[in-house]
Formats: C-alpha cells, sequence, structure tokens
C-alpha cells in the first residue's frame, strides 16, 4: 500500500483557490462526452475511496451495473479499514476486482492517487467533511462520479459542490448523488403521485429521524486527536456536519422533493446535547428541532434525536388540501389517503430494483450511452437545508436561507494532519454566533 509522496495539499487551502480560479467554460455536452466510453463493452474501471461500510456497498453495486465493470483502485485513511474491506470485497466481487497492492492508497492524499491509477469512475464515501475536495478533484480530471449524501459540512462547501457540479455537466461529466430514497422505486412512484395532485396543494410536512445510539470507537492511547476523531468521525462537526445533517438529510431530502425542488427560505430550531454527553462523542448535538418555512409559506415540521430509550420513529408525513400521505424512512413503505388512496410496500413490487444498485445502473448506463446524469444541484441544496437547520439549532437565531449559503463559516481544520485538533465546543443556543 502506498502513503503517496507528494506534500499533503490543504484542504482548505483547494477550496478558497478553487472559488477564486473556478471559471465554467461552456460547451455541449455531447461533443466533451470523453471518448473511451462509447456505447458497448469498453471496459470501465471504478476507484473507492472511502473504503468503509457503504464505500463497500457502493462498489459492489457500480460492478453489478453492467458488463465490463472492474474495481479498480481503492483508498482509504487507514491501512486496516481499507484491508479489511478489501479481503471482503474479494470474497463478494473477486472476478471483478483488480487491486493489487501498488493500487491501494493511504493517507489524506490517498484520493488523489485512487483518481490518477487509471480509472474513469470514482465512488466518494469518505465522511462528508471531505467531499467537496474530493468530486472537485474527480470532476477536474474527467471522472464521473458516485457520490455518496450529504455532500459536504458548511456553506464553502456546499458552494464548491454546486461550483463543480456545473462544471461536470460542461464536461459531459455523470455524478449520481447517495440520496438513495431519489432511486427507490416506491418512492419515485410516490412522489410522482404528489406532484400529480393525490393530496392537492401541500399545507405543511412533518418528518422524524428518531433513532437510538450509532456505534462509537473508544479512544486509543496511540490516536492522535486527528486519528480519533477520524475515527469517530459521526460526532465532530467538521467531519459529519452533525446527525441532523449526516443521517436527517434523507428525510430533508424528501421534503424539498415533495415541493418539486424547492427550498426553505427560513428555518428556526431548538437542539442540544442532553443524553450522549460523554466527551468519546465529540461535540455534535443528540436532537435537533427545526421549522422550516418556505416561500408560500408551508411549514415542514422537523425532528431528530440520537438518543437511548426513547421512541423511535423515521417517517415523513405530507398533509394536502385534498389528503394526507406518509413515506417511512426506514422500511420503504408509503400510502397516499384522500380521493386518491393509495398504499406501497416493497413487498408488492418483486421486480423493484434495489435503490443502492438503481444508482449506479443509473450512473453506467448514462456513461455508456453518453448522456451525462447530474444529481449535482438537489444534492448541494438538500445538504444545505441540512446544514441551515444546524445553523438555526446552534445560534438558536432565526437563519435564512441566502445567510446560509453565502456563510463564511469553514470547518476544514487548519492542518490537515494526523496530531492536535482541540474538540470544538458544543454550541449554546443564544450564544453561539452565526458566521
Ligand atoms: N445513502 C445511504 O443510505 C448511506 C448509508 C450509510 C452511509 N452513508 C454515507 O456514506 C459515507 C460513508 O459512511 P460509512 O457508513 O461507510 O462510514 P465508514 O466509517 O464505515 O467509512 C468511511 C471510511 O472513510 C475513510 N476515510 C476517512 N477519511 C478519509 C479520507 N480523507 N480519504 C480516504 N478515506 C477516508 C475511513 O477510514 C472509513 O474507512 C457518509 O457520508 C455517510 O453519510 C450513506
Amino acid at each position: 500500500m502506498s502513503n503517496g509522496t507528494s506534500p499533503l495539499a490543504s484542504a482548505a487551502a483547494d477550496r478558497r483557490t478553487f472559488l477564486q480560479a473556478s471559471a465554467i467554460a461552456g460547451g455541449s455536452l455531447l461533443a466533451l462526452a470523453p471518448a473511451v466510453h462509447a456505447a458497448g463493452s469498453d471496459e470501465l474501471k471504478v476507484g473507492l475511496i472511502g473504503c468503509g461500510g457503504r464505500g463497500s456497498g457502493a462498489a459492489v453495486n457500480a460492478v453489478r451495473a453492467g458488463p465490463g465493470i472492474k474495481l479498480w483502485a481503492m483508498g482509504d485513511m487507514f491501512a486496516d479499514r481499507l484491508e479489511a474491506h478489501r479481503q471482503s470485497l474479494q470474497k463478494e466481487i473477486g472476478d471483478r476486482m483488480d487491486v493489487p497492492e501498488s493500487r491501494c492508497f493511504l493517507g489524506f492524499n490517498a484520493y488523489r492517487h485512487v483518481i490518477d491509477s487509471g480509472v474513469d469512475v470514482v465512488c466518494l464515501a469518505t465522511p462528508p467533511g471531505f467531499r467537496p475536495l474530493h468530486l472537485e478533484a474527480a470532476v477536474e480530471a474527467g471522472k464521473h462520479v458516485f457520490c455518496e449524501k450529504p455532500v459536504a459540512v458548511d456553506a464553502p462547501g456546499v458552494r464548491q459542490v454546486l461550483a463543480t457540479s456545473a462544471k461536470a455537466k460542461d464536461k459531459g461529466l455523470s455524478i449520481v448523488s447517495g440520496f438513495c430514497w431519489r432511486y427507490d422505486q416506491g418512492m419515485r412512484e410516490t412522489f410522482q403521485r404528489l406532484a400529480d395532485g393525490a393530496i392537492g396543494r401541500i399545507t405543511a410536512m412533518q418528518c422524524s429521524y428518531n433513532t437510538g445510539m450509532l456505534w462509537m470507537h473508544k479512544r486509543r492511547p496511540e490516536w492522535s486527536d486527528m486519528e480519533w476523531q477520524l475515527r469517530n468521525w459521526l460526532y465532530f462537526t467538521w467531519l459529519s456536519g452533525d446527525h441532523n445533517v449526516e443521517q436527517h438529510i434523507h428525510s430533508l431530502d424528501k421534503m424539498a422533493w415533495a415541493m418539486g425542488d424547492q427550498y426553505p427560505v427560513k428555518a428556526v430550531g431548538l437542539g442540544g446535547r442532553q443524553a450522549r454527553t460523554s466527551p468519546d462523542y465529540g461535540h455534535i448535538f443528540d436532537h435537533h428541532a427545526v421549522v422550516y418555512e418556505f416561500a408560500n409559506g408551508v411549514r415542514c415540521y422537523s425532528y431528530c434525536r440520537q438518543q437511548p430509550g426513547c421512541a423511535n420513529d423515521v417517517t415523513d408525513f405530507y398533509f394536502g388540501s385534498q389528503g394526507t400521505a406518509m413515506t417511512h424512512g426506514a422500511n420503504g413503505t408509503a400510502w397516499i389517503k384522500g380521493e386518491s388512496s393509495w398504499q406501497y410496500t416493497p413487498a408488492m413490487s418483486r421486480r423493484a430494483i434495489d435503490k443502492y444498485q438503481f444508482e449506479h445502473n443509473v450512473l453506467f448506463k448514462s456513461i455508456r450511452d453518453r448522456q451525462a446524469h447530474n444529481d449535482g444541484e438537489s444534492m448541494a441544496k438538500s445538504t444545505l437545508m441540512g446544514i441551515l437547520g444546524r445553523m438555526a439549532t446552534y445560534t438558536g437565531q432565526s437563519i435564512t436561507w441566502e445567510m446560509a449559503l453565502n456563510s463564511k463559516e469553514d470547518l476544514t481544520p487548519p492542518k490537515m494532519e494526523m496530531g492536535s485538533l482541540p474538540t470544538p465546543p458544543v454550541a449554546i443556543p443564544g450564544q453561539t454566533k452565526f458566521v
């Protein structure tokens, strides 16, 4: 495995340089589509960046999206993570995988080496704090991308993703996002019915992502602050965005989807850290409650909680002038009650393709057909909806969409290297300032 030898580029510096230098070139999609991806049998090589649970799943989905697709390179921060998943992938998709040690890369620069290893497509599945940097590098290098959600943790990251997505459009490159419910057959039909007026005009919405605790890795004496945070990325805002951004984002994305990809104009919220207070869990909150308001006056009441021993609930409700709808954020069931009642359970549709697989089917078909698919704008804006909520709960203030989008708060640590990195203070509403 290689650590790479080039000096580590600072993510913050890359981000700022890009924002200053970005000038989007015009041009037609087809004219700029990479020539190697002619329809038919050309081999497509996939690079995986972030070899955890979801990244490995994405790699399997990628190689199963059609013939001639091979996992070619892998990159992770840590050798133990990469090796464990290389071995399990070898068992699962050995015949679709050609990843020798020389194409396994470690450390902060692993992404660059994967991108430069001769791949056509990259799967981005690190903690989301790295996503804007990795997405930009992939698109700059002319690669198609599968991009896990959320796609940023702060507003500079969202702006970077929006700019990169526009660039991908101009280059004829596909970006398929990991907002997986957008690729779920039952959800697609439900949202089509909502768009067709099954509950009339939406008047209010409610969504909850209330669960118990997630995993946590107890700190080992040999881990520096940076290594400890990376291995427990869920609990640090610069890596995860907080759990309303990392997990509840699926619910918020559905709220925007129901509104026809309109996003709220402002948010107020409350939240805190009551049950999960040990420093083992970094500095994020364990509950958020946010009221989002849309331009037409519709309000969305959104809740998320990660506390043990409480009632769990992962559902979304849409209240309309002629009915009500529900989508379940865990088991994928849905119903509509009203003049056009309807019910969906995944078991009803035996031929339905798994949503994680369908994401990759769409991605690879778009590459083969030279019809670039680009989820960039919705994935960036849905991510911002979560960040807007966090800004509202952390500060206790009413925050507008424009304030959030133009926020100067850059959560990137000053140095991207193993070593000292103090845990930020827990936010206190009314005291923590909007930046
Ligand atoms: N769409 C979904 O349903 C879904 C489900 C689970 C996770 N996710 C998303 O997928 C992403 C990964 O989640 P996961 O559950 O696989 O986490 P994970 O911790 O299992 O995997 C993340 C991997 O990235 C590695 N990593 C960290 N920083 C890196 C860097 N700079 N370069 C390369 N590798 C790095 C870690 O060492 C780890 O192996 C997150 O954004 C998460 O929100 C999406």
